[in-house]
């Protein structure tokens, strides 16, 4: 199915990239309005955009039932500072429930019983609860539209970050081990970076990999191997030598694999993947 944008309608857009463009980090806003009216809303078009200088970007949408200014874009628009504070699972039910469009001038921290902390060099407070906190000026907001569900990108630099001792490791840096970070999916779905649901991709970096298209064919065309095999081998610098390759063969483990028949060879080589030895899977491959 191929849907056209110009035949689809805002909240068909809004359910499909809501859905695809996830899981999404949370950001926790607040503002405050000219008047001194705190307010605070969460925002998962969010991400980092750059680091030097550091700018966080997130989007405030027109709501879709009546294309209304929501009040953290008049608010920035007034006063342009927000805190960003990184939602964790501890509190994500009253994170939740601050996204509830109370009337404007309603205080959220209020509402959902989260401690207002006075931020160091910005008007708006921060969330105590939050292990991260960034105290940002707001640099630019951007209209990406004027209808319903349309953006206003708030590009936020970050000029304080409050870091709580509890997510500092033994180094006194920020671990993300100690963080219990939460994701938005579509719909009513989150997701909680657990330690089951976390898994480490080792970065290609070092000297360029020959790539899968210099896998030899053998190897490429291999139905047993997923793609996923196929990326890490793809990571390894250069082919095995003759030597290697005869040394593998005689590998007990090789051996082992040798007598079960090719699916067993596959295994062991599928095995040493997974386990960040992608030379010695090749090995096996070729032998
Ligand atoms: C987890 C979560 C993420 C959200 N992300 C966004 C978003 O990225 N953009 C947006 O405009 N609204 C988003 N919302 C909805 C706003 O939080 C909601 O419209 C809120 O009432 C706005 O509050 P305000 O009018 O006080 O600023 C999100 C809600 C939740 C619960």
């Amino acid at each position: 199915m191929t849907i056209k944008t110009s035949e689809a309608t805002a909240g068909e857009l809004y359910r499909i990239l809501s859905t695809a463009v996830a899981p999404r980090p949370i950001c926790f806003a607040s503002t405050i309005s000219a008047a001194g009216q705190v307010n605070l809303s969460p925002y998962s078009f969010f991400n980092v955009v750059s680091i030097n200088p550091p700018i966080l970007g997130f989007s405030v949408t027109r709501r879709g039932s009546d294309n209304s200014s929501k009040d953290t874009l008049n608010n920035v628009l007034e006063v342009p500072e927000v805190v960003i504070n990184i939602v964790e699972h501890s509190y994500v039910e009253q994170m939740s429930l601050a996204s509830t469009q109370y009337a404007p001038g309603v205080n959220e921290f209020e509402k959902v019983a989260l401690t207002q902390v006075p931020s160091d060099g910005v008007k708006p407070p921060r969330v105590g609860e939050a292990a991260i906190s960034f105290e940002c000026a707001v640099d630019q907001v951007i209209a990406l539209g004027d209808g319903p569900i349309a953006g206003n990108l708030v590009l936020a630099r970050v000029t304080a970050t409050h870091l709580a001792d509890r997510v500092l490791g033994a180094d006194g840096k920020v671990d993300s081990e100690l963080l219990d970070l939460v994701g938005r999916m579509g719909g009513n779905h989150y997701v909680r970076a657990t330690e089951e649901a976390k898994f480490l991709v080792a970065k290609p970096g070092g000297p360029v990999g020959i790539g899968v298209d210099g896998l030899p064919d053998t190897v490429r065309n291999n139905p047993h191997l997923s793609g996923n095999d196929l990326g890490r081998l793809g990571g390894v610098k250069q082919l095995p030598t003759k030597e290697e390759i005869t040394t593998m063969r005689e590998d007990p483990r090789m051996q082992y694999a040798l007598m079960d028949g090719e699916e067993a060879v596959v295994e062991l080589a599928q095995k040493l993947l997974s386990d960040g030895e992608a030379e010695a899977a090749f090995r096996v491959l070729l032998a």
